[in-house]
């Protein structure tokens, strides 16, 4: 099978991006297939073999257009605006060219921190209380107690604050506003986070793996994320009554949303079972991230993994 495998991409979580796709380009290379790279720069202009440099975003994407041509399924390891929202798997599908995960659809929705509350909501599962502002208003904003302040629309808590004393709440919403003009403001849950993983294969057949807990000393912000400090647990230790009320949650979002290949799903755990915190719909897929390490625990190893998203494009 030829993979077009894109990394990078135009937004804060361009670096990540690059790591996801390095780590899949290689477990595919080491599995029967045929795999060519490409990368989006921050300005998006796409770089690869026979794209010259210097050119524009617009004629690059021109010259990397045939590259979707000779291929038979894209893995667009692209997470945030632009990639993982669903922009990579429309174009795909303009293309006519197979696309591993989410189509435009869930992709779009899973990236709308504040729409996929209101879905999950609506399949009967609980979220933190929150309340959507538009930047214009910021100023106007007043709440009471402790908030965590993020934007609607980004990844890897890019623009994400914990507001606990007075006064902070601006500058949090100032932040955040630099990454979306919508923003969530959410009440702070003080419970386990554990992340919860779905996978669709070939035939429809989706299945979640163990889940995995999430041990931050604070907030499981982006230099804890990246930085190696952050320790999991997998499979995290759970009762078999929490791990079928984790697992059934995962699977409605990803039903709800209408997800594919696989998705991340992160909750905390409370008394009222498991809150669903967000989706992410191209998680992060380097050999340390949540997900294959998930995986893994369920006897499925990376370069399996890979190869199964393949095979399950559609
Ligand atoms: N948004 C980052 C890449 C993650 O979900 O892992
Ligand atoms: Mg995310």
């Amino acid at each position: 099978t030829r993979v077009l495998v894109i990394g990078g991409g135009q937004n804060a979580e361009h670096e990540v991006s690059l790591a996801s796709a390095a780590a899949v380009a290689a477990a595919l290379r080491m599995g029967d297939h045929e795999v060519t790279s490409a990368t989006i720069d921050r300005e998006g202009v796409w770089r690869a073999d026979g794209i010259p440099t210097g050119v524009s975003a617009a004629e690059s994407l021109a010259l990397a257009l045939p590259l979707l041509a000779r291929t038979d399924v894209v893995f667009p390891a692209v997470h945030g605006a632009l990639g993982e929202d669903g922009a990579l798997a429309a174009l795909c599908g303009l293309a006519g060219v197979r696309v591993v995960g989410s189509g435009l659809r869930a992709g779009a929705i899973g990236m709308d921190k504040w729409t996929t509350k209101l879905v999950a909501e609506a399949v009967g599962l609980g979220t933190a209380r929150g309340r959507l502002v538009a930047a214009e208003d910021i100023g106007d904003v007043e709440f009471e107690g402790e908030v965590v302040v993020k934007p609607v629309s980004a990844g890897s808590s890019h623009g994400v604050s914990l507001v606990s004393e007075e006064g902070g709440l601006l500058a949090a919403l100032r932040e955040a506003a630099r990454f979306d003009r919508r923003i969530l403001v959410e009440e702070v849950v003080r419970a386990r986070e554990i992340d919860v993983a779905v996978l669709r294969e070939k035939g429809g057949i989706r299945w979640a793996a163990p889940p995995l807990e999430i041990h931050a000393t604070g907030l499981f912000d982006t230099a804890t994320k990246y930085d190696g400090s952050a320790r999991f647990t997998v499979p995290a230790q759970l009762d078999a009554a929490e791990v079928a009320a984790l697992k059934r949650a995962a699977i409605a979002v990803f039903d709800a949303l209408g997800c594919d290949g696989v998705a991340r799903m992160d909750f905390f755990l409370t008394d009222r079972g498991p809150l669903l915190n967000e989706v992410n719909t191209m998680p992060g897929l380097t050999a340390a991230s949540q997900v294959p390490r998930m995986f893994a625990a369920a006897g499925v190893t990376y370069v399996d993994l890979v190869a199964r998203l393949v095979r399950a494009a559609s």
